[in-house]
């Protein structure tokens, strides 16, 4: 089990981009005007794609296990941005505080123990309301165990998520120049 606790206290958070995912960034611009709904970003780290959500007038909250992760996040996010909000806690043990009209995934899923893959998609299902969607920026990296970031490949994603949720579309978003080409995205219904 990956201490991100202690990584955040030494500082070696080489997988923050200090922006949020040009996928989502894309997406919000051509899906996201209505702005309305909340949004739960499980494994926020320091905020950005939260902030993303929240300057397209979502209600978005950040969730994390790490508390310099919600304590950078919140350092990171200006007070008149009233909708970014961010909570310590952990995504596939807690019991949901609310239900969601979106979960929103970005390195969450390859943080995780690939053994706890079946709880994370349990707990999309139990975060989101009815009719509700989990938007997602995988990182499909080689199949293997030295993570993490764990790799997958989309038919583990199909099979996994299609236990609990309809698939409505999936497509190679905009990537950060480093990962390029290693990323999809996903959208799904809960029924
Ligand atoms: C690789 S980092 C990605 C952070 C952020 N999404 C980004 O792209 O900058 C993974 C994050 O997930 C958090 N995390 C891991 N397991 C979690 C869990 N079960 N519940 C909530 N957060 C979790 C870690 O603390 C860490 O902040």
């Amino acid at each position: 089990m990956n201490d991100w606790e202690q990584l955040y206290q030494e500082g070696d958070t080489q997988w923050d981009k200090g922006e949020s995912s040009p996928g989502l960034v894309d997406w919000l611009a051509e899906h996201g005007a209505k702005g309305d709904g909340r949004v739960l970003v499980p494994g926020c780290g320091f905020g950005h794609d939260v902030r993303a959500w929240a300057n397209a007038g979502y209600d978005a909250v950040g969730y994390d296990l790490a508390p310099s992760a919600v304590a950078g996040a919140q350092k990171r996010t200006p007070k008149e941005l009233e909708k970014a909000t961010f909570r310590l806690g952990d995504f596939l043990g807690d019991t949901p505080f609310a239900q969601f009209d979106f979960v929103f995934e970005h390195t969450c899923f390859c943080a995780i123990c690939p053994e706890l893959r079946g709880d994370y998609a349990s707990a999309v299902h139990e975060w989101l309301k009815s009719g509700g969607k989990f938007l997602a920026v995988h990182y499909m990296l080689p199949k293997d165990e030295d993570g993490p970031p764990f790799g997958v490949d989309r038919e583990e994603i199909v099979e996994r998520f299609s236990k609990h949720l309809e698939l409505l579309s999936d497509w190679t978003p905009r990537s950060y120049p480093n990962r390029e080409g290693l990323e999809r995205m996903f959208l799904w219904e809960k029924a």
